[in-house]
């Protein structure tokens, strides 16, 4: 049977072993908690390995305990692969299974991506291939878009061009403003990244194509 995003319903907890998951911040955290709340009441068997930021300080982290938390200001570093590659150090070292980008607004570059290929995905606010990059919710608007949505993907070395795995669709109403629209999506997106999670947890969804 599918549900609101297109994914066939299992019960939870077929895959043997909670599935590590490495996620990637930058900023609020709302993604995260959905994540943390989901695996607090079984609905999602899975555990958090790390949380990881190029944001020092930025609220995600603190939803984690101090452990889990990695973050480096990437500024400090001489480039992005720089940067990266002492990233996908920490991530790599907690050993994913997933690697999710949930609201993770720096680039990865072709190191990262290569590194965790086939196994990295991310949530952009947008129905992809429809405003990729930022301000989704004002160029949607501005486009005269009739719905907007959010769209979970596969990252590759290109921003935002991934395969798509997922999506969610709202309507856009009369007199919404990229607040409005920002607010409306936002619990879609939750119920989006947990049901996509949940896919790849026990294994509905097949691995990107090589
Ligand atoms: C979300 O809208 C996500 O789609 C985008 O950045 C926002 C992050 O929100 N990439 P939060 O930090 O998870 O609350």
């Amino acid at each position: 049977m599918a549900n609101g995003c297109g994914l066939a319903e299992h019960p939870v907890g077929e895959a043997a072993s909670p599935r590590r998951l490495a996620v990637l911040v930058s900023g609020r955290g709302s993604n995260l908690q959905a994540i943390l709340d989901a695996i607090a009441d079984g609905r999602l068997a899975a555990e958090i390995a790390g949380v990881f930021s190029d944001k020092r300080g930025c609220a995600a982290l603190t939803r984690v305990p101090a452990p889990l938390r990695w973050s480096r200001d990437a500024k400090s570093f001489p480039d992005r692969a720089a940067f990266d590659l002492e990233l996908g150090d920490a991530v790599a070292a907690v050993r994913p299974d997933w690697v999710v980008c949930a609201g993770y607004m720096r680039i990865l570059g072709d190191g990262f991506v290569q590194r965790f290929a086939g196994r990295l995905v991310n949530i952009h606010p947008s129905l992809l291939p429809k405003h990729r990059g930022l301000h989704t919710h004002r160029r949607a608007l501005e486009a005269g878009d009739a719905e907007h949505g959010a769209s979970v993907h596969w990252v590759t070395p290109e921003l935002d061009a991934g395969d798509v795995i997922a999506q969610t669709r709202i309507a856009i109403q009369p007199g919404d403003t990229p607040e409005t629209l920002a607010a409306r999506l936002l619990p879609a997106e939750h119920a989006l990244l947990l049901e996509t999670l949940r896919g790849l947890v026990d294994g509905r969804i097949p691995p990107p194509p090589a």
